[in-house]
């Protein structure tokens, strides 16, 4: 059961955390557009993933997928290419649709085989359409991230642009090494012997070059294109960016049960404490000025006997 609060709460709530403001361009024109990856085989979840996609399993009560669509749409990135794997993709459509019921855009296409996240930007290559773009994987959860704030306008991106977050197993992700004066010196792809505990959550952004250096990679000893290689080209050129996420932030991916059980029990701690939700895509799209009180509580109809459909009819106080 979430908990509700007064009326007043929800509507000081609603000034306390705006979304990026309807109707805000964040970004100069023209408009950067999101990559949401689902592909994958979760072999690392299995069985549990055997039949059915990773990022449509639940995160407590709505599907992995939503979290870091709401981050997306937090940023103010309306249109988004979803690429899942063959198999997975009539699900997705499924789920989500063409996402005009959150005033978004979304399209979608398939890697057939998981041969890197870079490839992300080969096959969305003709979506993207020369533009900057924002890249989150489909399994990254970001709570409590102004990243709104760094994607203001006159902010733009010069090369490409990532995160940092001090984690207790860097040897999972790749690991950022600073120098001194807070510099990038290095990063490296799941380093057995990590230079720092500065990991790079799943969430990028690049201006219109990293096509170009997407297609220049040649695949890792695994066998993929990976992303860590697009960011060291940048970081070579000296134009990649590093955001160390404030104390506040918190970043939980969930590649292992471990990891999944973890980012339960922490969305239903903070949702049952808090009385709000988090990765709510309707929730998101209304803060952003995307759907109107009518559009959300039409969207809230059938979702009653959850409990889901109440707490978006709570969000209009
Ligand atoms: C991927 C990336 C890694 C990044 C991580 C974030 O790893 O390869 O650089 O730190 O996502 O979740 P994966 O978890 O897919 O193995």
């Amino acid at each position: 059961m979430i908990e509700s609060g007064s009326r007043t709460d929800r509507r000081e709530r609603r000034g306390v955390t705006p979304g990026p403001g309807a109707g805000t361009a964040l970004w100069p024109d023209p408009p950067m557009r999101g990559i949401l990856l689902a592909g994958g085989t979760g072999s690392r979840l299995w069985p549990v993933t055997k039949a059915i996609s990773k990022q449509l399993v639940p995160v407590f009560d709505k599907p992995m997928i939503f979290y870091p669509l709401s981050t997306l749409i937090s940023i103010g990135i309306r249109e988004i290419l979803v690429i899942t794997t063959p198999g997975d993709r009539d699900a997705f459509v499924r789920l989500l649709g063409d996402g005009s019921q959150w005033g978004l855009r979304l399209e979608y296409a398939v890697q057939p085989r998981p041969e890197g996240i870079a490839q992300a930007f080969l096959i969305g290559e003709e979506f993207l359409g020369g533009r900057s773009s924002a890249l989150i994987l489909g399994d990254n959860l970001f709570h409590g991230v102004d990243l709104g704030r760094w994607s203001r306008p006159g902010a733009g991106v010069v090369g490409g642009h990532i995160f940092a977050w001090p984690v207790p197993n860097p040897s999972a992700y790749a690991v950022v090494e600073f120098d001194d004066a807070g510099r990038v010196l290095s990063i490296e792809e799941k380093p057995s012997r990590p230079r720092s505990r500065y990991a790079v959550p799943g969430l990028y952004f690049y201006d219109s070059t990293v096509v170009e250096v997407a297609r220049g990679l040649r695949p890792s000893a695994r066998g993929e294109l990976e992303i860590t290689a697009v960011n060291d080209h940048y970081l070579r050129q000296r134009r990649l960016g590093v955001t160390v996420l404030d104390r506040g932030s918190v970043w939980l991916d969930t590649g292992t049960v471990a990891d999944m059980a973890r980012a339960n029990e922490y969305v239903r701690v903070v949702e049952e404490r808090q009385g709000c939700k988090i990765g709510c895509v309707e929730e998101a799209a209304w803060r952003a000025g995307l759907i109107s009180d009518a559009e959300l509580r039409e969207l809230a109809r059938p979702l009653f006997s959850s409990g889901y459909g109440e707490y978006l009819l709570g969000l209009l106080g």
